[in-house]
């Protein structure tokens, strides 16, 4: 006989789900029991922090990474990787200021740097001294910015489908031109504009319906945040003097068919990171996050084992 047996863990304390596993497949056999398999339950919270509602979700329990999503979505992307938590690490994943359900409650016009001081204040809110910090595209830049901010609140970085540079002068011009978009037509012409260069052609043949989440989310993004987010990521600083000084162990993941953010700019910027690695994801675009789930989940987990 064999059966499968799910273990849902909910909470940060009590038995630890692998360990109870573990316990399960020694008493009652190999035979008897053919997949132990942990999900995590992924659990939502409210931070109120200087007169602002933050949400985050978070599973496991453990040694902290915090995980920034991307423009123009929120932290509901990284649900595949709150659902793939190893054994020992705690994943948080807060949605920036504008975005997210909460979004309408809120002032969508903020920097860079604002947005990167959100998240040191909701470490600070959680009593999290230092944690690995990483960030999928916008989300690598805010990286960027906390790191400016706060270096020593690194013990390990991400960087996933991001870049160091500024925009090129047509780069800016796109930006423009999806502010122009945004603010006639809406979000739902964002989406339209923005996913065909968001999902590698791979995944969107492999996996029709990711475009079809994908969308929902920039879909439930307000207007303003869509603008503020694109005026940030305009004046945003050139991060490359500051990759050499990044001296904590950095993941850069890229997927081999990102266009925005191509495996080149992954590869200089790993190059200039002492304690690097980086892991190219094949058939993969630039949320590929989303797009190949159980591959980054394994590069992060890798990385969390062997490099901190
Ligand atoms: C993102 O995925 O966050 C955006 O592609 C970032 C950008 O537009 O530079």
């Amino acid at each position: 006989m064999s059966f499968f047996l799910v273990i849902i863990s909910s909470c940060s304390r009590g038995p630890n789900p692998l360990a109870l596993a573990r316990r399960l497949r020694a008493s009652l056999g190999p035979q008897a029991l053919s997949l132990a398999m942990i999900v995590h339950m992924i659990r939502e919270s409210r931070a109120r922090i200087d007169g602002r509602t933050i949400r985050y979700l978070d599973s496991g329990s453990g040694w902290p990474v915090v995980l920034l999503h991307a423009f123009p979505l929120n932290a509901d992307m990284w649900r595949p990787q709150l659902e793939r938590v190893p054994e020992g690490w705690w994943f948080i994943a807060p949605d920036m200021r504008g975005f997210g359900p909460d979004a309408v409650d809120q002032a969508a016009q903020a920097t860079l740097d604002q947005l990167a001081a959100d998240v040191g204040a909701l470490l600070d809110r959680l009593e999290i001294e230092a944690a690995v910090i990483g960030g999928l595209s916008m989300g690598g830049y805010v990286t960027f910015a906390l790191f400016r901010q706060q270096p020593a609140r690194f013990s390990g970085m991400i960087l996933a489908d991001t870049k160091a540079q500024q925009d090129t002068p047509a780069g800016l011009e796109g930006r423009r031109q999806m502010i122009d978009l945004a603010r006639t037509r809406g979000a739902a012409a964002v989406a339209d504009s923005m996913l065909p260069k968001l999902l590698g052609a791979s995944a969107a043949a492999r996996r029709p319906r990711l475009a079809d989440r994908v969308r929902a989310m920039i879909e439930t993004a307000p207007v303003p945040a869509i603008i503020g987010a694109i005026e940030a990521m305009i004046g945003r600083p050139d991060s490359r003097p500051d990759l050499s000084r990044i001296a904590c162990p950095t993941l850069v993941i890229v997927g081999e068919e990102d266009v925005p953010t191509p495996v080149g700019d992954a590869a200089d910027m790993q190059n200039q990171i002492g304690r690097s690695r980086l892991v190219i994801l094949p058939e993969v675009g630039h949320l590929s996050n989303l797009e190949a789930p159980d591959g980054f989940a394994l590069a992060i987990s890798d990385f969390l084992a062997s490099n901190l």
